[in-house]
C-alpha cells in the first residue's frame, strides 16, 4: 500500500504531481481550511502532512496523525505555525520553504511602501468613487523616499532584500537591528545595526522583517510606537502578531506617523469590526507576499521534496 500524504489546502500542481509519484495524495478540496476536526481525521495515517500557515500543527494534531507521521512540510518560509519542539520530541522532521518566495515578498514590501508614502489608497477609492474632480495643487500630496533613512527590524533575506532595493534604488540610508552583526550587509550597503530605540526615532520607513516569536510579538506597540517620527511609515510583511494593532490604531488615526502598509495582521482574515480597516493611511493587502506564480510553484516543489525526504526517512532538504 502506498503511503499517505495530507495536503491541507490546493496548492500549485507541480508539487502535487511530484507527490503523487511517491505517494496516495490526498488535497483539502476546498478554498478555506479544514476545520479542526477535519484536520485530525484527514491527518490520520499520514506519514506526511503539508500545511500551510493557517494550520495549527500542535501535539494534538502530531496524535491525531499517528505513528506513521514522519514529517510537516510547511508551505510558507514562517512556521509559528507549528509547535517545532514538540516536533522535534516525536522526531518528526519539519521543513519549510525559504528563499524561493524573498524576491516576491520584498516587492511586496516596496509597494506598500509606495502605496502608503504616496496615498494609493485615497487615489484608488476617489478615482472609483467618480470624486476625481480635477488636478489638485494640494491634493493627496505625499512623502518623497529619495534619501531617506530605512529602518530594517530583523535583517534575514527578506530585510535584506528590502534593503536593497531601497539603499540601491532610492539611496536610502540603512540602519538595522538583528540577533546578530552583518559585516556583509554593512559593506554592500552602508549598513550600521543599532539599537530599536535608535532606529524607531531616526527611520523615516520601517520595515518589519523579524519572525514572530515569545520575543517579537507586540514589539510595535503603544512605546515604541511613540519613538517614531511622525512623517514614519511603517511595513509589515511579516507576522501580524509582532504589531499591537490597538496601538498602531491610535498612532494612525492620531496622525502620531504618516502611514501604515500591512500585508500581514492578527489575526488573518482582519476581522469585520476591525477599525484599522477604516482608515484612510493604513493599506492592508490580504497576505499576498509570496503570491506569485513562481513564488508558488517552487514553494510546491520543495515542500514535495521535503516530505519525500522525510518519508525515505533522510534529512529534509530544507529542514527548519
Ligand atoms: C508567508 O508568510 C510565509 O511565511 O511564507
Ligand atoms: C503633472 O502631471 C505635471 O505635468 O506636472
Amino acid at each position: 500500500m502506498r503511503k499517505r500524504i495530507f495536503v491541507t489546502r490546493a496548492i500549485p500542481e507541480p508539487g502535487i504531481q511530484l507527490l503523487r509519484e511517491h505517494f496516495d495524495v490526498d488535497v483539502w478540496p476546498d478554498p478555506l481550511p479544514p476545520n479542526r476536526e477535519n484536520l485530525r481525521s484527514r491527518a490520520q495515517g499520514a506519514v506526511g502532512l503539508l500545511t500551510l500557515l493557517s494550520d495549527q500543527v500542535d501535539a494534538d494534531l502530531m496524535d491525531a496523525a499517528g505513528p506513521e507521521l514522519r514529517g510537516i512540510a510547511n508551505y510558507a518560509v514562517g512556521y509559528n505555525n507549528i509547535d517545532v519542539n514538540e516536533a522535534k520530541r516525536r522526531s518528526i522532521a519539519v521543513g519549510n520553504t525559504p528563499d524561493v518566495l524573498t524576491d516576491a515578498t520584498a516587492d511586496i514590501a516596496i509597494g506598500l511602501v509606495l502605496a502608503a508614502a504616496r496615498h494609493f489608497q485615497q487615489g484608488i477609492l476617489q478615482v472609483r468613487a467618480l470624486e476625481w474632480r480635477t488636478w489638485e495643487p494640494l491634493g493627496l500630496l505625499g512623502q518623497d523616499l529619495q534619501g531617506k533613512t530605512l529602518g530594517i527590524i530583523g535583517m534575514g533575506r527578506i530585510g535584506a532584500a528590502v534593503a536593497r532595493r531601497l539603499v540601491r534604488g532610492w539611496n536610502m540610508k540603512l540602519v538595522y537591528t538583528s540577533r546578530s552583526d552583518k559585516p556583509p550587509i554593512d559593506a554592500e550597503l552602508g549598513g550600521r545595526r543599532v539599537h530599536l530605540d535608535e532606529l524607531l526615532s531616526t527611520s523615516d520607513i520601517i520595515s518589519l522583517h523579524t519572525d514572530l516569536n515569545p520575543g517579537t510579538k507586540h514589539l510595535i506597540q503603544r512605546d515604541t510606537l511613540a519613538l517614531m517620527k511622525r512623517d514614519a511609515i511603517l511595513v509589515n510583511t511579516a507576522r501580524g502578531g509582532v504589531v499591537d494593532q490597538d496601538a498602531l490604531y491610535e498612532a494612525l488615526r492620531s496622525k502620531q506617523i504618516f502611514a501604515a502598509g500591512l500585508d500581514v495582521t492578527d489575526p488573518e482574515p482582519l476581522p469585520s469590526d476591525s477599525s484599522l480597516r477604516q482608515l484612510d493611511n493604513c493599506i492592508i493587502l490580504p497576505h499576498i507576499g509570496s503570491a506569485t506564480f513562481d513564488a508558488r510553484n517552487k514553494m510546491s516543489i520543495m515542500a514535495a521534496n521535503n516530505l519525500i525526504a522525510a518519508a525515505n526517512g533522510e534529512p529534509m532538504p530544507f529542514p527548519v
